[in-house]
C-alpha cells in the first residue's frame, strides 16, 4: 500500500493495489477535478512532485512530453511507490463544474407500482462530478425542465441512476414510464443542489425521506459506506403503504453490514393486507418521538414539500439547528400538478 500525499493542502491517504489516485482520492472524501475517468478529458491532470506512477493503458490525454515534465492524470495513475502530487482540492460545491450534456437511457427497471429506476449514461463516455444528494434537470425539446435527484454515489458513476414516480397525466412521467424507446437519447444538466453529504463531521446523521426521496438518501448512504463513516446513521422512510417502499434487499444489506445504520419505514396510510405492525402517522412525528433532543444531528431531509415545512417546524422546537438541517424539496412541475388535480 502506498501513501499519497497532496501539495499545497498537505492531505494524505492510502492506495490499495491496483488502486488509481483518483479513486483512492475519493474514497478518503479528498476531492480532486475529474471529468472522464478515463483518461481522455484532461481534466484530472496534475503534478507528480516525487514518486513514480504507472498506467495500465496509455492515457489519450497525455503525451511523452507531459510524463517527462512530471505531469500525470490522476485518473489512470496507479502508484508504485509513494507519491508527493501537486493538485488542487476542490472547494465542495465552489468548485463542481455544472454540465450541459447529452445522454442515452441505458436501462429502466421497476422499483414498485409506480417508480422507475432509470440509468443513464453521458454520451462519448463522459462522467458527472457531483456530491452523494444532488440532483439533476432534464431539459426537455420545449425547453422546460424536471429536476431528478441522483441515486448512485459518486464512486459508481459509470450510470446515473435516477428514481421517478410515474405521476398520471403529467406529460415529462408519461412518456418516460409509456412512450419513450430504449437507448433515447436526452439532454441534461448538473448537478445541482446543496443538499449533499457533509462528510467532515462527526455528528449522528438523521435522513429523513418521503417516496423516491429514498433515491438521495440511497446516494448518500452508498457514498457513506464506500469513504468509512462510522458516526450513526438513522433512515426514516415516510410512504403511504407498504407497496409504495422499494429496494428492501438493498436496505436489509445495509444493516446487516453496517451496525451504524438503521432504518425506519412509517406508513401514513397502511393497506389491511400490509398486516403492519411498525411504525404509522407522518413520518417527521416518529422521528420527532423516537429522538426528543435534535440538536446533535445533521439532518437531510428530502420529500414533498408539506413534509419537509412540517418536519423542519416540528424539528426546530426539539432544537434542531438551522444551519445543520439540508432539504430538496421535490415540486411537482405544472403539468402534473394540473392532472393531480384533475384540470
Ligand atoms: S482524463 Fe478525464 S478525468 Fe482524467
Amino acid at each position: 500500500m502506498f501513501k499519497v500525499t497532496i501539495q499545497p493542502s498537505g492531505h494524505n491517504f492510502d492506495v490499495a493495489e491496483n488502486e488509481t489516485v483518483l479513486d483512492a482520492a475519493l474514497r478518503h472524501s479528498v476531492d480532486l477535478s475529474y471529468g472522464c475517468r478515463s483518461g481522455a478529458c484532461g481534466t484530472c491532470l496534475g503534478n507528480i512532485i516525487s514518486g513514480e506512477v504507472r498506467y495500465e493503458t496509455e492515457p489519450v490525454a497525455l503525451d511523452e512530453e507531459m510524463i517527462s515534465s512530471g505531469k500525470a492524470l490522476f485518473c489512470m495513475a496507479i502508484p508504485v511507490s509513494d507519491l508527493v502530487i501537486g493538485a488542487e482540492e476542490l472547494d465542495e460545491l465552489a468548485d463542481i463544474e455544472i454540465r450541459n450534456l447529452r445522454c442515452r437511457v441505458e436501462q429502466k427497471d421497476r422499483l414498485n407500482h409506480d417508480v422507475i429506476s432509470l440509468k443513464i449514461k453521458l454520451a462519448g463516455d463522459e462522467r458527472l462530478q457531483y456530491h452523494a444528494g444532488q440532483y439533476i434537470e432534464f431539459i426537455l425539446e420545449d425547453g422546460k425542465r424536471r429536476a431528478f435527484s441522483i441515486a448512485n454515489a459518486p464512486h459508481k458513476d459509470e450510470l446515473i441512476e435516477l428514481h421517478i414516480r410515474h405521476v398520471d397525466g403529467g406529460v415529462f412521467t408519461d412518456f418516460l414510464f409509456e412512450e419513450m424507446p430504449d437507448k433515447s437519447m436526452l439532454r441534461m444538466e448538473g448537478p445541482f443542489g446543496s443538499f449533499y453529504l457533509r462528510e467532515k463531521t462527526e455528528r449522528p446523521v438523521l435522513l429523513v425521506g418521503g417516496g423516491t426521496g429514498f433515491g438521495p438518501i440511497k446516494a448518500i448512504i452508498e457514498h457513506a459506506i464506500y469513504v468509512g463513516l462510522t458516526q450513526p446513521f438513522h433512515i426514516f422512510m415516510g410512504v403511504r403503504a407498504l407497496r409504495d417502499l422499494y429496494m428492501d434487499d438493498l436496505v436489509q444489506e445495509w444493516l446487516k453490514n453496517n451496525k451504524n445504520i438503521s432504518f425506519t419505514p412509517v406508513l401514513s396510510a397502511p393497506a389491511d393486507e400490509d398486516k403492519w405492525q411498525g411504525e404509522t402517522g407522518y413520518v417527521h412525528e416518529i422521528v420527532a418521538k423516537t429522538f426528543k433532543d435534535l440538536s446533535g444531528f445533521d439532518i437531510y431531509l428530502c420529500g414533498p414539500p408539506p413534509m419537509i415545512n412540517a418536519a423542519v417546524e416540528q424539528f426546530m422546537k426539539q432544537g434542531a439547528k438551522k444551519e445543520n438541517m439540508f432539504s430538496d424539496a421535490f415540486e411537482y412541475s405544472e403539468d402534473a400538478l394540473k392532472a393531480l388535480e384533475g384540470k
